[in-house]
């Protein structure tokens, strides 16, 4: 436990923007009963870049972020995951935190009984292996609740309990903030939030990344990368990356959609695509 703790601060004090993070390499995956859903992703994030990851309803992105972190059921059948060089795949997913990991869940669940605050403390305390004592704790969610315009009701409330889509996104990044992740995955945090709430999630993300620290940011839309400017644009269908690029690659599949990348991932996928490869919804 120290050591994990000794290596996090050791990094945080020698890592340097532009080192490679996060390193997927000829991923495949899937859960019980569909292993074959990430069908060979490679991508690398370096400290500091904002990866931004689109594509079509079901092609892979929320299974990519749960393999990243270890959640049950998950399998990885061939591939790698790197994070700070150390191969992850046998880390449980508290493990996974320790090292700097962290997701933010397209679908964030509700804790009953269990106060923003004190789950919050108690996933610093878990993530950073350290105590924090109370009121030290208390004064630095102020400062991050703030710095994202979030109320002292709702830090009150059960987590997630009764808040609506926007608020729940907003809990997440408070939650990013808290844990002060090096490595940052957020699977749809601007959906379903209006046009306010898009832009003080968008601002908090800004305001949370650092020089240091690498995003990848799983979205549908353009619009949080007006305020997010990605470094890279990958696109997944069908389980594989058919294509990465700069911020203009974003604007260009608002205009185009999916339709052409998804003849490329056939193409590419011609030997088991009559077998497993649905076709786009009528
Ligand atoms: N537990 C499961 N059992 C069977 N199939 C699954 C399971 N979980 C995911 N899948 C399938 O794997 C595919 C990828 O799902 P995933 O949730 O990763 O897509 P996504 O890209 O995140 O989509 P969206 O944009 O709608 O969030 C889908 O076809 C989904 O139905
Ligand atoms: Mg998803």
């Amino acid at each position: 436990m120290a050591k994990t703790e000794t290596a996090t601060k050791e990094r945080e004090q020698t890592a340097k923007p532009g080192q490679a993070l996060l390193v997927v390499e000829d991923l495949h995956a899937g859960v019980e009963g569909r292993d074959d859903i990430l069908k060979g992703i490679s991508l690398t994030v370096r400290r500091g870049e904002v990866h931004a990851l689109m594509g079509p309803n079901g092609s892979g992105k929320s299974t990519l972020s749960y393999v990243l972190m270890g959640r049950p059921g998950y399998r990885v059948t061939k591939g790698r995951i790197l994070l700070n060089g150390e191969d992850i795949l046998e880390l449980k997913p508290d493990e996974r935190a320790r090292r700097g990991l962290f997701l933010a869940f397209q679908y964030p669940q509700e804790i009953p009984g269990v106060s923003v605050t004190n789950f919050l403390r108690a996933a610093r305390n878990a993530a950073k292996d350290q105590e924090m004592p109370p009121l030290q704790f208390h004064k630095f969610l102020k400062e991050k609740m703030e710095m994202l315009g979030i109320s002292d009701e709702m830090v009150r409330r059960y987590v997630n309990q009764g808040f609506s889509g926007g608020e729940k996104k907003r809990n997440e990044i408070l939650q990013m903030a808290v844990l002060e992740p090096e490595m940052a995955v957020l699977d749809e945090t601007d959906s379903g939030l209006d046009i306010d709430a898009l832009r003080a999630v968008a601002e908090g993300i800004v305001k949370v990344s650092t020089e240091r620290m690498g995003v990848l940011l799983i979205t549908h839309y353009q619009r949080i990368l007006n305020y997010i400017t990605p470094d890279i644009v990958h696109v997944l269908t069908g389980g594989r990356i058919v294509r990465s690029g700069g911020p203009d690659l974003a604007s260009e599949l608002e205009k185009t959609g999916y339709d052409s990348f998804k003849e490329t991932s056939g193409k590419e996928a011609s030997g088991d695509a009559d077998e497993d490869d649905r076709g786009p919804l009528p």
